[in-house]
């Protein structure tokens, strides 16, 4: 039997456009960056947060591509020289690097728009109904949004080189990483038809964890090495970024990635049982290595 990992990867690939020659090279940069690997971690929330909620991961799978889509065409983006200016992205040369910068502009666009052609398809809809469909392609636009993650982004870098207060990093955080960490929890409840006290719970393990990965992120950036990390160690005091690692150093970050990793264990109790991969997840990526 395939792992979960390799059904969400060959599920992806089986969203990916065919094309014809004329836009070979659109369909192989997006194609390049969502094949890449990368720890999934955003899909398999999808799919965690369906079957817990008694839903399926066949019907969860769309979204969780979707989703997949959407966090690959913000690291595409995330690596451009106007951007943080990266090398190296899931041990591999950066989309740019390869592609030149307007295919990876253009592959990270139609990634973003391939992610709601997916929650809209016939496929999703025959498994979940239009209606859930709906909700999930208006929950992904406003995560990934101006008032999701694209504005955590621009906040960042609007922080560079400025000295900023803990709270200014929390919301940046919340949104440049929390946001399509909400929407994968949340994306799973719709589609498995949750109760509203089960996606305010989801939310709660979602706001946590999401911080907490991305003080990680900023962490391993400090103490990791390229090899392991499988992109550029050092790029954010490169770039002058402000982050929780830059501000508070690594002792209190760790200390705060603990407590948010037993927030967002704690949120788990409403589902009753059942909860122990999402429990485990939480403590793997508080440990994580890369
Ligand atoms: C990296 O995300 C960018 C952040 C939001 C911190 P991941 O650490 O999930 O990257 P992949 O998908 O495993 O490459
Ligand atoms: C990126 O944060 C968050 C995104 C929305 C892509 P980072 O810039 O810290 O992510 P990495 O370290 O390049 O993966
Ligand atoms: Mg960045
Ligand atoms: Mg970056
Ligand atoms: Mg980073």
């Amino acid at each position: 039997m395939k792992t979960q990992i390799e059904r969400i990867e060959q599920a992806l690939t089986g969203f990916l456009p065919a094309g014809d020659d004329g836009i070979r090279t659109v369909i192989e940069s997006m194609k390049y960056s969502l094949t890449a690997g990368g720890k999934r971690v955003r899909p398999v929330l999808v799919l965690e947060f369906a079957k817990l909620c008694g839903g399926t991961e066949d019907a969860a799978m769309p979204f969780a591509c979707a989703i997949e889509m959407i966090h690959t065409y913000s690291l595409i983006h995330d690596d451009l020289p106007c951007m943080d200016d990266d090398d190296m992205r899931r041990g591999k040369p950066t989309n740019h690097k390869v592609f030149g910068e307007a295919a990876a502009v253009l592959g990270g666009d139609a990634l973003l728009t391939l992610a709601f052609e997916t929650v809209l398809s016939e496929k999703a809809a025959e498994l979940n109904g239009y209606e859930k469909c709906a909700r999930a392609g208006r929950l992904l636009a406003s995560c990934a949004g101006a008032e999701g993650m694209i504005g955590g982004q621009i906040i960042d870098l609007e922080s560079e080189g400025k000295s900023v207060s803990a709270d200014h990093l929390r919301r940046m955080d919340a949104l440049k990483t929390g946001a399509l960490i909400r929407a994968a929890c949340l994306l799973g409840c719709i589609s498995a038809g949750a109760s509203d006290e089960q996606m305010k719970a989801a939310e709660k393990y979602a706001d946590c964890i999401g911080l907490a990965f991305q003080i990680v992120d900023d962490m391993l950036d400090v103490t990791s090495d390229e090899a392991t990390l499988g992109k550029p160690i050092g790029s954010d005091a490169e770039n002058n970024k402000s982050t929780y690692v830059a501000l508070l150093g690594l002792d209190v970050c760790r200390s705060l990635v603990s407590e948010l990793t037993d927030g967002a264990i704690a949120a788990l109790s409403v589902f009753g049982s059942g909860t122990d991969i999402l429990s485990d997840l939480a403590k793997a990526l508080r440990d994580r290595q890369n």
